[in-house]
C-alpha cells in the first residue's frame, strides 16, 4: 500500500525526471544566456530567475510524474493479479483519476467475463465427464486435445497430447479419422476392434467441428463399446440354440415312436401302451419347457419395472405348502414352516414371489432326500448380501430359506445352478423330470426386486436356498 507521506521513497530511481527538467529548461537557459550577453540582464539576476524557473518546473512536474508511476504500478499489479489498493493512491490529477477509473472498469468487465467462462468450463467438463461413453477432441494433426473422464478411464489417464494412432491400433479407424481431418468427409462412422487394454469391439463416430468453433480442436470422436452388446447378442443366440435343442429332443422321441407305432409295432398292444406313456411324458415335458420359456421372457420383458404391489410372505409360503402337499406326500416328505414373529409386508410382485418360493420348494421335494423334512423359514434381515453383478436394494429385508436334506452339491456345480438349462448329471441320470429353467426364473424375479439369492450345501445340513427381498423398493 502506498501513502503520500512516504511517496518519495517509492519514487522510481531511473525515472528520467531530472533529465526532463533539464531538457525543458534548455530554451529558457538559452534566452537568459542571450540576455546576459546583450547586457540586458545582470548574470546574478539571470541565475536567480533561471533557478526559480527550474524550481517552478520541478514543483509543477513532480506530481504528474509521480502519479503516472503510481498508475503504472497499479496497472502492473492488476496484470499480474497481485493486490494493490487503488484508494490509498490519493491521486490529485484529474487525468490520472480518469485513467485509473477506466482501467478499473475494464478490469472488472474482464474479471466478470473470466468468472462466467470459468463456471461454464467447469459445468461443461462436468457434463462431459458424466457421459458414460468416451469422447475426445483432436487437432488438425490428430493429437488429442481433451478427453472426458470415460475416455481417460478406458484408454489411459494421460492420453491428452498423444496422437490417436498411438492409442488406437486399428488402421480402419485411423483412416476414417484422417479422412475427416483432410476434410474429405464431414463425419465418419465405423465399427472396429482393439486388442489393448482388452479385446473390444468399438463403434466410433468422428465428426468435424463446425467452422465457427474457434480454437485448435477440429474434430470430435465419440466411442461406444459394443463388447457388452455383443455378449448379450451371443447369449441370446446361445439361448435360442439351447431352447431349440431342448425342444428338438422330445420331439424326435415322439416322432420316433409314432413311426414305430405305424410300422414295426403296429399290432403290438403291449408296446403301444408303453410308447404312448413315454410320448405323453415327452409332450408334458415340452409343454412345461414352453411354459417356462414364456415365463422367463415375460419376466425379462418387465425386468426394469419396479414392483409396486404388497406381499405377505408368510401367506405365500402357506399357499405353496398347500399347492405342493400332494407332491410332498408322494415322496413322504413333510413340509415344515418356521416363522419369526412380526414379519413385515414387503413391496413386491406377490405372484412372482410365490413363483420363486414354489420353484425352490418344488426342487427341494424333487431333489431332496425322501422321507425327510423340507423346511421353509422366514425371518427378518438387516440388509441384503451384495451381488457381484448388480446393486441390491438398501435397507431392511425379509429372508426366506428353503432347506432339504440330501447329498452335498459340489462348489463348482453350486455356482452353475442358476444357469439356463443347467441340471446336475446325477438328476438327469435318475430321470428326474425338469427343464433346468426354474432357478433362472427365480434369479430373474429376485433381480427385478433388487434382492439376492444365496445357496449353501453341506452333507450334514443338506441344501439351503435363501431368498432376500427388500422390505421397500
Ligand atoms: N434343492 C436342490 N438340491 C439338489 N439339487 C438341486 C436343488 N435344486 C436344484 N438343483 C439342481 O439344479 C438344477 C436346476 O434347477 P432348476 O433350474 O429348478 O431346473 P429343474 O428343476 O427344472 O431341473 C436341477 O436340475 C438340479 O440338478
Ligand atoms: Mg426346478
Amino acid at each position: 500500500m502506498l501513502k503520500f507521506g512516504h511517496n518519495l521513497f517509492n519514487f522510481e530511481k531511473n525515472n528520467r525526471f531530472a533529465q526532463r527538467i533539464i531538457f525543458l529548461s534548455i530554451p529558457t537557459a538559452l534566452v537568459f544566456i542571450l540576455l546576459v550577453a546583450l547586457q540586458i540582464m545582470s548574470p546574478i539576476m539571470a541565475i536567480v530567475s533561471y533557478a526559480s524557473i527550474i524550481i517552478f518546473n520541478v514543483i509543477l512536474l513532480f506530481p504528474v510524474t509521480f502519479e503516472m508511476q503510481q498508475v503504472k504500478k497499479y496497472i502492473e499489479s492488476l496484470a499480474s493479479g497481485k493486490d494493490f489498493d487503488e484508494i490509498s493512491m490519493k491521486l490529485s490529477e484529474k487525468d490520472s483519476k480518469a485513467i485509473v477509473n477506466a482501467v478499473n472498469t475494464m478490469h472488472s468487465f474482464w474479471a466478470h467475463k473470466t468468472d462466467i467462462l470459468e463456471a461454464q468450463t467447469i459445468s461443461d467438463t462436468a457434463v462431459l465427464d458424466s457421459l458414460p461413453d468416451p469422447i475426445m477432441m483432436i487437432d488438425r494433426t490428430g493429437n488429442i486435445l481433451g478427453a472426458n473422464l470415460s475416455a481417460r478411464t478406458v484408454f489411459g489417464k494421460n492420453i491428452t497430447d498423444k496422437n490417436i494412432d498411438r492409442i488406437f491400433n486399428s488402421n480402419n479407424f485411423i483412416d476414417a479419422v484422417s479422412k475427416v481431418l483432410k476434410k474429405e468427409s464431414t463425419s465418419e462412422n465405423l465399427i472396429f476392434y482393439v486388442k489393448k487394454p482388452v479385446q473390444q469391439k468399438l463403434y466410433a463416430h468422428i465428426k468435424q467441428l463446425p467452422w465457427m468453433s474457434k480454437g485448435r480442436a477440429v474434430a470430435v470422436i465419440s466411442i461406444y463399446d459394443l463388447t457388452k452388446a455383443m455378449k448379450i447378442e451371443k447369449m441370446q443366440s446361445d439361448f435360442v440354440a439351447n431352447a431349440s435343442h431342448e425342444l428338438r429332443t422330445p420331439l424326435a422321441i415322439i416322432s420316433g415312436f409314432i413311426e414305430t407305432l405305424q410300422t414295426t409295432a403296429k399290432d403290438d398292444e403291449q408296446a403301444r401302451e408303453n410308447f404312448l406313456k413315454i410320448m405323453k411324458e415327452q409332450a408334458e415335458y415340452m409343454s412345461s419347457l414352453i411354459e417356462n420359456l414364456l415365463s422367463l421372457s415375460k419376466i425379462e420383458m418387465n425386468l426394469d419395472q419396479k414392483p409396486d404391489g404388497k406381499a405377505n410372505v408368510s401367506k405365500l409360503m402357506q399357499e405353496v405348502q398347500e399347492a405342493l402337499s400332494l407332491k410332498a406326500a408322494e415322496r413322504e416328505i413333510n413340509i415344515k414352516i418356521r416363522e419369526e414373529s412380526h414379519i413385515p409386508e414387503i413391496v413386491a410382485d406377490a405372484g412372482q414371489v410365490k413363483q420363486v418360493i414354489q420353484n425352490l420348494t418344488d426342487n427341494a421335494l424333487k431333489y431332496g432326500l425322501a422321507q425327510s423334512d423340507v423346511t421353509l423359514s422366514v425371518y427378518k434381515a438387516d440388509s441384503i448380501p451384495p451381488s457381484k453383478s448388480y446393486k441390491v436394494a438398501d435397507g431392511k429385508a425379509v429372508a426366506i430359506s428353503i432347506n432339504n436334506k440330501g447329498p452335498k452339491i459340489s462348489p463348482e456345480n453350486l455356482a452353475r445352478l442358476t444357469e439356463r438349462f443347467f441340471r446336475l448329471q446325477e438328476h438327469k441320470d435318475l430321470n428326474i423330470k425338469g427343464t433346468g429353467l426354474g432357478l433362472s426364473i427365480a434369479k430373474q424375479i429376485i433381480l427385478r426386486h433388487r434382492g439376492n439369492l444365496t445357496v449353501t450345501s453341506t452333507s450334514y445340513n443338506g441344501t439351503t436356498f435363501t431368498i432376500y427381498l427388500p422390505v421397500h423398493q
